[in-house]
């Protein structure tokens, strides 16, 4: 195609044509929600003063939780900041708010209308802010797994572990089976509760662990001492899980071939990158890192143990962080007597963490003072009665 004779007009953009961020409406994407009412431009000069002045007039009314993978300018209005547990714990620790926005993802919103009263109005600002890893695992992805296990024998020696970062529909089903939800600061309590629940984590009892294959595995052979034998994958598009009968039997962990689009990211190349960049670096990694990354860190744990990691950490000492990287720019912000690098060399934000921005929060709370709830995330009663079993399984963990 000759440049010079086919010059595009940029003006009238074809129904098809990629919408720029923010920009055009494509109801059939991720980035069609619509709000009511219009959302405020990010370029307003006034929109902190709108957010300071919506958040004091709802008051006592509303609860504003922040995940540690939140923007800085939505950080700045949340009540309390978390990781998933701690958020949840929260949010069902609030029954006085009428109102709980949820600066997070879909699916800690749907945990946080289950866990409060049905009286109570959770409100995710932008409904577009899923997540990559939970979308692994569909409901009857999961349902016909189970008859997987089922028809090999093994169903009734095999207890669900469900990560908190799951639908909660899969919640529902991990309590209708018997099984405990668990996040990455408590997935090795809920790991030896499930094996428990089978004859112990010596006996030949199986977890059945979604849909973060890392987490599993890494939880499995570094804190309860199992082999990477002992793990397999399950693929919920491979007819039988892509596993034999045989393999089924003689597996304690089945793990679901899930991970996060994040954390996935991070390689042991980095690791040994950053060793040779930074002598005497000390690597820590999240839990949903991939195992050889885990193996080559110094330290792993959950957004919370990060954070602990590094207020207890001396003066002068020098760090790599394997996370998302709003969490590690305040993290490096927070400590400058000591040296932060972050451990990809590329950018690696949470694209639906980021969805919810000042705008999109703004929006919700001027919504909610004229009288108008937007974005109400409600869990249906049947699965949200599951889903609390499992989740209240979790929250009676010992230790948590
Ligand atoms: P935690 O908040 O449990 O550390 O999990 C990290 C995460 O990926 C949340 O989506
Ligand atoms: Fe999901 Fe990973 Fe983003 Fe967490 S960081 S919301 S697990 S994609």
């Amino acid at each position: 195609m000759s440049l010079a004779t086919s010059a595009p007009s940029f003006a009238e953009p074809a129904p098809s044509a990629l919408l720029l961020l923010g920009r055009g409406v494509d109801l059939a994407s991720e980035r069609g929600v619509e709000c009511v009412g219009g959302l405020p431009a990010a370029s307003d000069p006034d929109l902190v003063e709108r957010a300071r002045v919506a958040r004091a007039a709802l008051g006592d009314r509303a609860f504003v939780l922040g995940h540690h993978y939140q923007r800085d300018e939505v950080i700045a209005f949340a009540d309390v900041t978390g990781d998933s547990f701690k958020l949840a714990r929260e949010a069902a620790a609030r029954p006085e708010a009428e109102f709980v926005i949820f600066c997070g993802v879909h699916f800690m919103a749907e945990s946080a209308d289950i866990l409060t009263s049905d009286t109570q109005q959770v409100v995710l600002p932008d409904l577009a802010a899923g997540c990559s890893m939970a979308d692994m695992a569909a409901i009857d992805q999961v349902e016909d797994a189970w008859d997987v296990l089922v028809d090999a024998g093994v169903a009734e020696q095999t207890v669900p572990v469900t990560y908190m970062n799951s639908t909660a529909a899969i919640k529902a089903f991990t309590g209708r089976h018997g099984g405990t939800i668990c996040t990455s600061s408590n997935a090795h309590v809920a790991l030896r509760w499930a094996f428990d629940q089978v004859g112990g984590v010596e006996g030949t009892g199986k977890v059945l662990f979604m849909p973060d294959q890392h987490l599993g595995r890494n939880t499995a052979v570094l804190e309860l001492g199992l082999s990477l034998d002992d793990c397999v994958v399950f693929d919920p598009r491979k007819p039988g899980g892509g596993l034999t009968k045989a393999e089924l039997e003689a597996a304690r962990m089945i793990l679901w071939r899930g991970h996060c689009s994040v954390h996935g990211r991070f390689s042991a190349r980095n690791v040994s990158d950053i060793r040779a960049a930074a002598p005497g670096v000390t690597v820590l990694v999240h839990p949903e890192c991939k195992h050889e990354v885990v193996t080559a860190a110094d330290m792993v744990g959950s957004t919370e143990y990060i954070i602990k990691a590094l207020d207890a950490a001396p003066a002068g000492s020098t760090w790599a962080i394997g996370t998302e990287l709003n969490l590690v720019r305040r993290l490096a912000a927070a400590h400058p007597d000591k040296q932060i690098h972050y451990l990809d060399s590329t950018v690696c934000f949470c694209s639906t963490m980021n969805r919810i921005d000042l705008p999109h929060l703004v929006w919700a709370m001027e919504q909610l003072l004229a009288g108008q709830t937007v974005n109400r995330i409600v869990v249906d009663e049947d699965d949200a009665h599951w889903a609390r079993v499992a989740l209240d399984q979790m929250l009676a963990l010992p230790g948590y």
